[in-house]
C-alpha cells in the first residue's frame, strides 16, 4: 500500500512533495536545523563554495592532489588532505563513508586532471564504463559553469557535445544510463539535477524509438531545462522548508527566464524549448507557467516533466530522507492524471533494474 502523497511545486526543484497530515510519517522528516538563521547562512556559503564530487571516481589506492571534505549538515570535514606537492592515496574504504564530498571550486582544474588520469588507467573491458562516467562528470562540470555563467555560448557548445556523447553511451548500451546518473547524493545541487534529467530523458527518448536527431534535441533541452535558476538569487535556492508566496513567484519564474536567456543562443533548437519551457507542466493543467493541458503539452515537455519529478523525488534534502526509486515512480504513478501514463509505463520499465 502507497502512502499517499500531494506533489506540489514550491521548492528550488521546482517539485517537491509533502505527506498529506493524516499520513505523515516521521521517518521523512529531519530535525530542521537549517532553520537557524546563521546556520543557514553557512550551509548556503559552503554549498556555493564547492562542487559536489561523484565518490564513484576515487579509485582506491590513487593518488589525489587536491584536498576533499564531507558535507556534515553545517560543517565542510576534511577527508584528504593533499595538494599538488604533496599527494595523498585514496583509502578503499573512502568511497564506502556516508555523506556528500566536496572540493572547492579553486580545485576544480585538478579535479579534471584526476578525472583525464583515470580513462588511461582503465582496461578495455571498463572502457564503456569509464567513458558514460566521464560523459556524467564532465556534463555536470559544464552545467555548473553554465549557471555561473549562462551566457557562455562556448559552454553551451560544449553542453551540446556532452549530449551527444550521452546518446553515443545509450545506444551503445540501455544499462549505461545506471551509470550516468548520480545516485544517493545527499544533497541537491541543481547541476547535478540538470544532468540526471538529461540522462533520464535521453533514456526515455531513445526507448521510444526517437530519431537520433531528436533524442539529442530533447537532451540538450532536458540538460539546460533548469538554467532560468541563475538568475534566482541563492538565498531562495538554497532555502530549507516551505517558500512564501513571494518567493514562490519568483521561483516559478526559472521557466521563462531559462528561455530568455536560451534565446540569446542561436545554436539551440526550437524544439529544446518544449523542455525547458514545458517541464513543470501538467496533462491535468494543474502546472505552469501557462496552465497547459493535456494536448498542449509537447512530447519533450511531458518526458522532462517525468524525469524531472522522478529526480526530485529520488534526490536527499538536508531535511529530509530520499524516496526510494520505487517509491518515487508510485507516487508519481498516484498522481493519475498528472503524467502522460504511456510514456510512464516506459519510463518505470527503463528504471526497472535501479535499487
Ligand atoms: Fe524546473
Amino acid at each position: 500500500m502507497v502512502t499517499k502523497y500531494r506533489i506540489i511545486n514550491d521548492k528550488d526543484s521546482g517539485i517537491s512533495e509533502e505527506p498529506n497530515k493524516a499520513t505523515k510519517n516521521p521517518k521523512e522528516q529531519k530535525d530542521s536545523f537549517l532553520e537557524d538563521p546563521k546556520a543557514f547562512k553557512e550551509y548556503s556559503f559552503h554549498k556555493e563554495e564547492h562542487y559536489l564530487i561523484d565518490k564513484t571516481i576515487l579509485t582506491p589506492e590513487k593518488e589525489i592532489f587536491f584536498n576533499i571534505y564531507r558535507m556534515d549538515k553545517l560543517k565542510v570535514v576534511p577527508v584528504i588532505e593533499a595538494t599538488k606537492n604533496r599527494p595523498s592515496k585514496i583509502d578503499k574504504e573512502l568511497s564506502a563513508s556516508a555523506g556528500d564530498f566536496v572540493i572547492k571550486k579553486s580545485d576544480i582544474p585538478l579535479y579534471q586532471d584526476y578525472l583525464l588520469s583515470l580513462a588511461g588507467l582503465s582496461d578495455p573491458s571498463e572502457e564503456g564504463k569509464v567513458k558514460t562516467i566521464m560523459v556524467r562528470e564532465n556534463s555536470k562540470l559544464i552545467m555548473k559553469d553554465l549557471l555561473d555563467d549562462p551566457r557562455s555560448g562556448e559552454k553551451i557548445k560544449e553542453s551540446k557535445v556532452m549530449v551527444n556523447g550521452m546518446v553515443d553511451c545509450i545506444l551503445q548500451n540501455r544499462d549505461a544510463i545506471y551509470n550516468m546518473l548520480s545516485l544517493r547524493n545527499y544533497d541537491y545541487y541543481t547541476y547535478t539535477h540538470s544532468v540526471n534529467v538529461a540522462v533520464l530523458s535521453v533514456g526515455l527518448g531513445v526507448a521510444i524509438d526517437l530519431k537520433r536527431d531528436d533524442v539529442e534535441k530533447l537532451g540538450t533541452g532536458a540538460l539546460l531545462h533548469d538554467i532560468g535558476k541563475s538568475v534566482i538569487s541563492r538565498e531562495i535556492l538554497n532555502k530549507q522548508g516551505k517558500l512564501d508566496s513571494r518567493e514562490y513567484i519568483l521561483m516559478r519564474n526559472h521557466v521563462t527566464e531559462g528561455e530568455k536567456i536560451l534565446r540569446t543562443h542561436k545554436e539551440v533548437s526550437e524544439k529544446s524549448f518544449d523542455a525547458v519551457l514545458q517541464h513543470h507542466e501538467k496533462l491535468t493543467g494543474k502546472g505552469y507557467p501557462k496552465k497547459l493541458y493535456a494536448s498542449e503539452i509537447k512530447l519533450f515537455g511531458r518526458i522532462t516533466a517525468i524525469a524531472d519529478c522522478y529526480d526530485a523525488l529520488t534526490t536527499q534534502r538536508p531535511y529530509k530522507t530520499a524516496f526510494t526509486p520505487f517509491k518515487a515512480l508510485s507516487i508519481i504513478a498516484e498522481e493519475t492524471g498528472d503524467y502522460d501514463p504511456e510514456l510512464l509505463k516506459i519510463f518505470i520499465r527503463m528504471l526497472g533494474k535501479i535499487r
